[in-house]
Order: structure tokens, then C-alpha cells, then sequence
């Protein structure tokens, strides 16, 4: 080809690829086959490859993914990216529609109506008509730059249509899904290579947009709908429905499936006829999104902090499908607790194969009465995880006997206490599958505090075997740390002297580090101040324990039950072997004599000399306490920058309200 002939052709191969990906992607109407696709392909690379310099970010050939990142870039939304607040029943949107009747003061109201997709949520910006950046919604404020990952999509058009009337700058808003076909097709890849498969496709969404190394995003069969523009340089379609349409002019794809509706009976015909049709989509909706289709009326009608209040997510009651409860195990949590789950027959719900439901607790199978070789009925709703929604009789079956929890935890064989309807292992710090949660929480701010323990580190050194128990960590070396990724000398050092810090500890810091089920910061430090020593609470009786005010009954059986496990005890002394020293609380006689002995306070608006935390630390060990609401017995507010409605609550009640310099005063700093 002549020379002065390659970037004409170039050009007018590239929109030709632009138009087909969009017929294909975006319409789902292709004009060519797949080989008269691929000719036209083949041909942009050859000449690309053969002129460099030629090629451009928004050729179709740079789809393929871009070198990997370090890490994904935080970024802040320039408009809060709001979320909405969803219902089920159909009285509920009744009522959203004489909310809206009665803010806007009209009889009637038009809403438009459209899927409510199952993916994640994205923002996508233009500048000049070129696709510029892209994020997830993160936490609303701020998301992770994926645009070299979003750049792989083939229905976002990375050039909008519509040449000279484009806005200079757009920011719209989309959610970037996975067919469910494809998923489907992914997941087979996936477990024939040996790794994990995606839940489901809502997952494989995330995870496939959210990955360091686009090339791999590229293999990934994500499409993207767009339903909101959030900031547009030129005028803003006066309605939702208009804004759909602008959006599917630019080229960008806008929900296909949608309804314009004149009063909330449509509406609720619309998702009706959605929910029915839902089986037979080729992707995942959770529920319909209904819009007061104004945009001056959704100026009018604001929003909440974090969501509108001119939509609503309208969802579908949730899939349930038949099948059998082969076994019903007992899985221990992380902090103890023991669920009973039913290992089912597979059944697929809703494109996603499901083999485990959880049964909630011992009173949840009594109530529902299943039993092993039951038909039941499972269902999911959204990404919770699977439940068993109820027993299906079969006439003439032949029952298994109900259900019991077992006395000794599966896993370690450690005696199982009980807490109403839940169930939990006594070896908190013997048991495998709470050792970690038992680390994490030992090394936590409030307990040890040990810095530079968290949950990864946990995870490596229980996974490797160097910690066994929770007295094996005061055995840890640098040379076994710095064996372990991520760890080089200095970090190992950081993390040993951290450690050795923690060897001299507050009783109520101990005792709220041992994860006694019941016993938090709060109930930590009154068992600190009655019984001044561990040994005072280690030896003491149910009644013993009742006599205090703070604690209840339950908590009394809590604490009794993890004394009487001989192998928790066990571990205390193999900590205090290890050179962990536990200081004496403060004892009821020295509280007495204590300045501020029976005052309680509360606190409002921000502090600048003091956390909240190190406040109430300070009214605590002056002997106070600390509460969050104020009532008659409050001594005194403290009052901060911007102090919220307790102020007026104290002048009220005629509540002392201190300044934060007084209070400084008061407790002697
Ligand atoms: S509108 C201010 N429309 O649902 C407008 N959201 O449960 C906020 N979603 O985070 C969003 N389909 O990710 C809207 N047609 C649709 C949607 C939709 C799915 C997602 C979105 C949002 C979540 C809220």
C-alpha cells in the first residue's frame, strides 16, 4: 500500500470496527459474520504493526489490555456516587408513590422504570467525546481508577458519537455485568485450570474489572449498561427517559428493557411482567429501579446522605428452587460460633449452582423442622448466602430423626455452651478454627494492641505453623518473620518490639484480649474494677459474678463456662510463662476514694486535645464511666466543636455542661 494511502485506510478500518462493536455489543444486531469481523480485525493489526506510530488509545485494537498496575489508584468521585434504598412489597412502593405525591404537592407523578442490574456500579468520564477515566463506586466517595481495565469492554465505546453537538466534559453512571452464558463459560475455564469458580456472576464481575493486569480483564466477558448522567457540560435532558435516550444517542449503551410509566399501577405492572420474564433474560436483575422521571422533580425532592430520595429500588422476591438435604454439618465460625449448614443435593438458583445453605442456629432448623433426607426449598437474594426458605412435605416420606447440636465442638472437642438460640465452642483459645479470629482479636487496638498484627500477618503465621497458640507468638523470632513475604528485617523488628510492648498489660485489656464471648471493652473493664486481679476472677462462682450490677446472667454463664474449660486456662498460664505480666485493675476501694467515682459523662461534637478514646480512657481511670446518651443521671456533658442535639438534651435536663478546657481541669490534665 502507498504510504500516503495507510492512514486513511487506517482510519476508516477503525470506524468500521467502532460500528460493528457497537451493532454487536451495544445493539445486538450484528451486520457481518464473525469471519468478515475478523478479516477487518486482522487487517487493523497488521498495519498497525507495520506503523507504530500510527496507532491510537482509542483504536479498537487497544482492547487487549494495557501492562499491569502496582496497585489500583484511589480516586474521588466529583459527585458522590449515592446508593438506593430498595423494597419489596408492593404496599412499600405504594407508599414511595404518595411520598412523592405529597413532597411534590401533585396528584400525579411519572416514573420511568428500568432493571435493576446485578453488577457493579461504575463511573465513566468523557472529555471531548474520548473516554478518559473510569472508577469503581468504592465507597461512594471515592473508587479505584480502572480505566485501563473498563477499557477492554467492547460495549463501552471508548468514542462517543454524535461528532460535533458532544459535550466537552460527561460523567455518567453504569453497572458493568457478566452474562450469565458467559459466566457460566468462565467459571468451566476457570475450574479446568484448577483454580476456584466465581460464586456468582456478580463476583466474576467485580473481579474481573477490578484486577491489576488488564490483559486478563480483556479475557473476561464483562458488558456494561449506563443509566445516569452525573455531570454533563451542556444542558441536562429535562427527564430520565430523555436522559436514557441522549445517553443511547452518544453511542453509549442505555437499558433496552424500560418503561415510561404514567402512575404507580404501571409501574407495578412492569415488575410484574420483569419478574416474569427474569428466567429468560441472559443476565442477572435483582429488581426494577424506579425514577420520578423529572429531573427538576428529582432536583426537588433532594437527598438523603446516602441516597436519593427520588428512586428506589423495587426488588424481586428472591429465587427458591427444590431439592434434597443430604447432610446437615455443624461449621464453627471464627469467633466460636457454631452454624448448622445443609449440604444439599446441587441445584442451580438462579444461574448459580448451590450445594450449602446455612441454617442459622438450632431454633431456625426446629422452627423449619428439617432433617436429613428432606426435600426443601432454597433460596438467594442478591449476593447473601444461600438459606433453606422452608421443608417441602412429600406424601408418604419417611423421616430422619430432628436434628440436636452436638455437646463438643467438631473441631476441637471442646464443650459447646449455649446463648439462646446460638451455640458456641468453650475453646476459645484452643479451638483451629478460632485461632485466628483469637489472634486478630488479641492483637486488636483495644486489647494488646499490638501493632503491625493484623489480619494478614495473622493468616501467615497460623497458615505456616509457626503459631500454634497465642503464647507461641511471644516465641516468635526475626528469623522466622523474616521468612514470611512481605517481611524484611526492619518490619520484623517493628513487629517483635511491638509484641515484647505488649507483655505488660492492663487486666481489662487482658481480659477483653481472651475473647470471653459477652465480654467487650465495656464488661472488661467492670470485672477489672471489682476483682482487681486475674486471679480474683478466675476463681470466682456464677453468683459471684451475678452480684454485679453490669452483668447478667448470660454473661455470668459466658465466663463461667470459658473458666471451667480447662485448656483456656491452660493457655493463660502458657502466656504468663511467656512473660506476659497482667497489672492489677483498679479495686472497688481505690475507685471509692476516686475524684470522679460514680460520675458519668457524655461526650458531644469533636475534641482537640483528646481522642475519643483517650477521653473516656481518662474519665475511666479517674474512676468514672462513660455513656453515650444523656439522661437525669448524667453529671456532665462535655461539649466539643459543632455539639449535636445531647446539648440541647442536657440544657434540658439541667445537665452540668463542661467545655473541653474545663473538663481537662477536672479530670487533672
Ligand atoms: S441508579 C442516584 N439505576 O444498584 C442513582 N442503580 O442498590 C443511583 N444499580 O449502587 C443508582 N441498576 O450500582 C441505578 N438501573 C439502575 C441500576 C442501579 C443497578 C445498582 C447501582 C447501585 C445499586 C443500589
Amino acid at each position: 500500500m502507498a504510504h500516503a494511502d495507510i492512514l486513511p485506510r487506517l482510519i476508516a478500518l477503525r470506524d468500521e470496527i467502532r460500528r460493528h462493536d457497537y451493532l454487536y455489543y451495544v445493539k445486538d444486531h450484528p451486520e457481518i459474520s464473525d469471519s468478515q469481523y475478523d478479516r477487518l480485525f486482522r487487517e487493523l493489526i497488521e498495519l498497525e504493526q507495520a506503523h507504530p506510530e500510527l496507532v491510537t488509545p482509542d483504536s479498537p485494537s487497544q482492547r487487549v489490555g494495557a501492562p499491569p498496575l502496582q496497585e489500583l489508584v484511589k480516586v474521588p468521585h466529583a459527585q458522590p456516587m449515592l446508593s438506593l434504598d430498595s423494597i419489596i412489597e408492593q404496599s412499600e412502593v405504594q407508599a414511595f408513590d404518595l411520598r412523592m405525591k405529597r413532597e411534590l404537592e401533585t396528584l400525579s407523578v411519572e416514573y420511568s422504570v428500568e432493571p435493576k442490574f446485578d453488577g457493579l456500579s461504575v463511573e465513566l468520564m468523557y472529555d471531548h467525546g474520548f473516554f478518559t477515566r473510569g472508577a469503581t463506586r468504592g465507597d461512594g466517595m471515592t473508587g479505584e481508577d480502572v480505566t485501563v481495565n473498563l477499557r477492554t469492554i467492547r460495549s463501552l465505546p471508548l468514542q462517543l458519537h454524535g461528532g460535533s453537538n458532544l459535550p466537552d466534559h460527561l460523567v455518567v453512571r453504569g453497572e458493568v455485568y457478566m452474562r450469565l452464558d458467559d459466566f457460566q463459560a468462565l467459571n468451566r475455564r476457570i475450574t479446568e485450570r484448577g483454580d476456584d469458580a466465581f460464586a456468582n456472576p456478580r463476583n466474576a464481575a467485580s473481579g474481573s474489572l477490578r484486577q491489576l493486569d488488564s490483559t486478563i480483564t480483556a479475557t473476561r466477558p464483562l458488558v456494561v449498561t449506563c443509566y445516569e448522567i452525573m455531570n454533563v457540560s451542556t444542558p441536562v435532558p429535562p427527564t430520565h427517559w430523555d436522559e436514557l435516550e441522549t445517553l443511547a444517542q452518544w453511542g453509549l449503551p442505555a437499558p433496552a428493557l424500560r418503561r415510561l410509566c404514567a402512575s404507580i399501577d404501571e409501574v407495578m405492572a412492569f415488575h410484574r411482567e420483569t419478574e416474569s420474564m427474569r428466567d429468560q433474560l441472559p443476565y442477572e436483575i435483582d429488581g426494577v429501579v424506579v425514577k420520578v422521571n423529572r429531573r427538576d422533580w428529582q432536583g426537588r425532592l433532594g437527598m438523603k446522605s446516602r441516597s436519593p430520595r427520588w428512586a428506589i429500588a423495587y426488588k424481586f422476591t428472591p429465587r427458591k428452587e427444590i431439592t434434597i438435604v443430604q447432610e446437615i454439618v455443624v461449621s464453627v465460625g471464627r469467633t466460636g460460633t457454631l452454624t448448622p449448614v445443609a449440604l444439599l443435593k446441587p441445584v442451580e438458583v438462579g444461574g448459580v449452582t448451590i450445594s450449602r445453605a446455612t441454617l442459622h442456629n438450632a431454633d431456625e432448623v426446629a422452627r423449619k423442622d428439617i432433617r436429613i433426607g428432606d426435600t426443601v426449598k432454597v433460596e438467594r437474594a442478591g449476593d447473601v448466602i444461600p438459606a433453606i426458605a422452608e421443608r417441602v412435605p412429600v406424601p408418604g416420606e419417611h423421616r430422619s430423626t430432628p436434628f440436636c447440636m452436638p455437646d463438643y465442638c467438631p473441631v476441637c472437642g471442646s464443650s459447646v455452651g449455649r446463648e439462646g438460640a446460638y451455640f458456641y465452642c468453650t475453646g476459645q483459645l484452643v479451638c483451629g478454627a478460632q485461632l485466628k479470629g483469637a489472634i486478630e482479636h488479641f492483637a486488636s487496638k483495644h486489647a494488646l494492641n499490638i501493632e503491625g498484627l493484623g489480619k494478614k500477618t495473622v493468616a501467615q503465621l497460623v497458615d505456616t505453623g509457626l503459631v500454634r497458640s497465642l503464647a507461641d507468638l511471644y516465641r516468635l523470632t526475626n528469623a522466622d518473620l523474616v521468612r514470611l513475604e512481605g517481611f524484611a528485617d526492619r518490619s520484623a523488628t517493628l513487629l517483635l518490639d511491638s509484641i515484647a510492648g505488649s507483655k505488660t498489660v492492663s487486666l481489662d485489656r487482658f481480659l477483653m484480649g481472651l475473647g470471653i464471648r459477652q465480654v467487650g471493652q465495656h464488661i472488661a473493664k467492670v470485672l477489672a474494677r471489682e476483682f482487681g486481679s486475674l486471679d480474683e476472677i478466675m476463681s470466682a462462682d456464677r453468683e459471684r459474678f451475678q452480684q454485679i450490677r453490669e452483668i447478667g446472667p448470660e454473661i455470668s454463664q459466658g465466663l463461667v463456662l470459658y473458666w471451667s474449660e480447662p485448656r483456656n486456662r491452660e493457655v493463660i498460664a502458657q502466656l504468663q510463662e511467656s512473660g506476659v505480666q497482667v497489672a492489677p485493675g483498679m479495686a472497688t476501694g481505690d475507685r471509692k476514694k476516686s475524684p470522679l467515682a460514680g460520675k458519668t459523662f457524655v461526650f458531644t461534637g469533636g475534641l482537640d486535645h483528646f481522642t475519643r478514646d483517650g477521653a473516656q480512657e481518662a474519665v475511666e481511670t479517674a474512676g468514672g464511666r462513660v455513656s453515650s446518651s444523656v439522661s437525669k443521671k448524667t453529671s456532665y456533658l462535655v461539649m466539643g466543636r459543632d455539639p449535636g442535639s445531647k446539648l440541647d438534651q442536657a440544657r434540658r435536663l439541667g445537665v452540668t455542661i463542661l467545655t473541653e478546657v474545663e473538663f481537662a481541669a477536672l479530670i487533672g490534665k
